[in-house]
């Protein structure tokens, strides 16, 4: 986790990178830094502890003045705790080599150990700061082959800056400056995220196009194993032996004001109101005509194929895996059956699927290491991939067989909103398509399905209408210190994500229960006061959910019920949140929106860090 960015060109260099730095924040929020490279051939470094402010502020202190390139960092503690010592860029004894880090080295202590021998200092706890000294080291290798004159200085870093990274395992998206060669820096990827801008006579590198969109949309994005020279004039591929490679330029389809707040208060509030957009956006074009299964064409599964498909295995974490267990209800419910795991405890169950069970693996940021790793168990053992992902490009794009994109546009509050919207979508649209091409769903239930998963953007707006009963709701329960979020069927993983909404922004305890499973246990921590939020909007589980209410009720709960126009007339609870009446089937996308909002607003009131909550960080790109 942790976001890096690059830049050589001739704005200043400072701003470029403090800006794009805070568009990188939700990555890792603990510390960050940046160094510059000149023209006097020597390194300007600031580090600070916390948010990007401190380093602005720093830096701002004790200008730079002109400068050629420059290197920075946002971080997500792995090794070392959260200080300035451990702070990117990490530098070399001398100081001239400086490097910014995204990953995790895991040979680093044999590494450290080798270089302490040669008597190499270190000056930080991280695994990064090895790459620097072993560049240094592989500086004076391959000074002694080249010499070092002037005209060679480039070809001589970029000689070391391959050898270092030859020598690495584990993951790494990689920034690299040397201050004698204060025009180039040098970039590589393994199983981290990096992608390139390409300017007019500027360019651009970083973890995430939005840290560099307001400049450019051209894009190249960097595959793992390949090192990248990076010039005004323009970037250069190469493999890790040195091999230059052709690379094909994209072109992203996202504005800034898309990755911006617009005028609201925060990130996450303003992707929650996004959430009619998104579904549109995730079904635009892909709906209709029915007959024409449009989603297989787009992903390009073939009917022989689809129709050989015995079982599907959803893989996913957090959020998304909330949105695969939605998706298995969706699936079943359309005859298809269904699996639905954590991708960080699948391991052992990749080995056992059938080769006929196409393997669904969700991630909005398509960068998560665990679901990455799944992909790859899953696709060792030989079974199909689809990839339902929000980020063009991301690595599991190239992991998997088949690729849905969500199209949201940019998600980034760290609690996860439209993504999930999105990721329902797809799985709507996906069990519709696949069921019909079994031969499982009549054209008349196909037809009705549609039609409600149709009338999706237009419910999702007006239960955002509930927000200001939301907001005022939350007053009485801000310093609650306990929640139980309760739900049967296909609103169970709503009941989940409620939950985790609220413990990841209000830093409160929150649980999710399958609301038969009550009695056997969790019913015990209910007392008097306690809020319990239950899902009972119209469904043919309503008279269990129900019962169980009026059991939580009898044990002093104060209830708050989700509900419709339908169901509210036979649900007794303290509060009625109510939202649009939906078929069940597609229920969760519309009662999944007032625990959004109430998660939300107890974070506000609670005076929270809403789009960058403590501990967090929005792609979790270690295991
Ligand atoms: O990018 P991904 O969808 O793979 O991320 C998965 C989870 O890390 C993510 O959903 C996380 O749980 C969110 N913070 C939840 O709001």
């Amino acid at each position: 986790m942790c976001g890096i960015v690059g830049y050589v060109g001739e704005r200043k260099v400072e701003e470029v990178l403090i800006d794009g730095l805070k568009r990188l924040e939700y990555r890792g929020y603990d510390s960050c830094g940046l160094a510059l490279a000149s023209s006097e051939m020597e390194i300007y470094r600031k580090r600070a502890k916390g948010r990007i402010e401190n380093l602005a502020s720093a830096v701002s202190k004790n200008p730079p003045g002109l400068r050629n390139s420059g290197i920075a960092h946002t971080r997500w503690a792995t090794h070392g705790e959260p200080n300035e010592d451990n702070a990117h860029p990490h530098s070399d004894c001398s100081g001239e080599i400086v490097v910014v880090h995204n990953g995790i080295i895991e040979n680093f202590s044999q590494l450290k150990e080798e270089l302490i021998a040669k008597e190499h200092v270190f000056s930080s706890q991280t695994d990064t700061e090895v790459i620097a000294h072993l560049i240094e080291e592989k500086l004076k290798e391959v000074s002694k082959s080249f010499g070092i004159k002037h005209n060679v200085l480039e070809p001589v870093f970029f000689e070391a800056f391959r050898r270092a990274v030859n020598l690495l395992k584990g993951s790494f998206a990689l920034g690299a400056i040397w201050a004698k060669t204060p025009d180039m820096i040098l970039s590589a990827r393994m199983q981290s995220p990096l992608v390139i801008g390409a300017g007019e006579n500027e360019n651009f590198l970083s973890s995430d196009v939005s840290a560099f969109l307001k400049y450019t949309k051209k894009v190249y994005f960097v595959e793992d194993g390949e090192i990248v020279v990076l010039r005004r004039g323009g970037a250069n591929f190469f493999d890790l032996k040195g091999k230059k490679k052709a690379k094909e330029i994209s072109t992203i389809n996202w504005d800034l004001s898309m990755a911006e707040k617009g005028g609201y208060r925060h990130f996450m509030l303003k992707e929650i109101h996004e959430q009619a957009d998104s579904v549109e956006n995730t079904m635009a074009g892909r709906l209709l005509p029915l007959e024409e299964n449009k989603v297989f064409e787009e992903i390009g599964l073939k009917a022989e194929l689809a129709a050989k498909i015995s079982e599907v295995q959803i893989i996913a974490c957090g959020t998304a895996f909330h949105a695969g267990l939605a998706g298995r209800y969706v699936f079943e419910k359309l005859g298809i059956k269904t699996s639905a795991d954590l991708a960080s405890e699948f391991e052992n169950r990749a080995a056992l699927l059938d080769k006929n069970t196409l393997v669904i693996a969700v991630s909005q940021s398509g960068e998560t290491a665990d679901t990455i790793h799944a992909v790859k168990m899953a696709k060792r053992n030989g079974n199909n991939v689809l990839a339902i992902t929000n980020t063009l490009g991301s690595s599991i794009t190239r992991e998997s067989d088949y690729t849905f994109y969500t199209h949201c546009g940019p998600e980034i509050g760290v609690a996860s909103t439209k993504a999930f919207l999105g990721q329902l979508t797809a799985f709507y649209m996906l069990a519709l398509n696949l069921s019909k091409s079994k031969g499982l769903l009549k054209h008349e239930n196909l037809s009705k399905y549609s039609q409600e998963l149709l009338r999706l953007p237009s419910l999702i707006k007006d239960t955002l209408g509930l927000e200001n009963k939301i907001e005022k709701l939350t007053e009485a329960f801000s310093s609650k210190e306990h929640y139980l979020f309760i739900a049967r069927d296909i609103s169970y993983p709503v009941a989940l994500e409620g939950a985790l909404k609220i413990k990841e922004i209000s830093y409160v305890h929150a649980e999710g229960y399958a609301a038969g499973e009550m009695k056997h246990g969790p019913i015990a921590i209910i007392e008097q006061g306690m809020p319990v939020i239950a899902i009972a909007t119209s469904s043919s589980q309503l008279d269990l959910i129900r019962g169980n209410m009026e059991e939580a009720r009898a044990r002093g709960a104060e209830l708050i019920a989700v509900v419709d126009e339908e169901s509210r007339k036979n649900v007794k609870a303290k509060h009625y949140l109510e939202v649009p009446l939906i078929n069940e089937l597609f229920s969760a996308a519309i009662s999944v929106i007032p625990l959004q909002l109430f998660a939300y607003y107890i974070a506000l009131q609670r005076k929270c860090d809403i789009d960058k909550p403590r501990n967090l960080a929005k792609s979790v790109t270690v295991r």
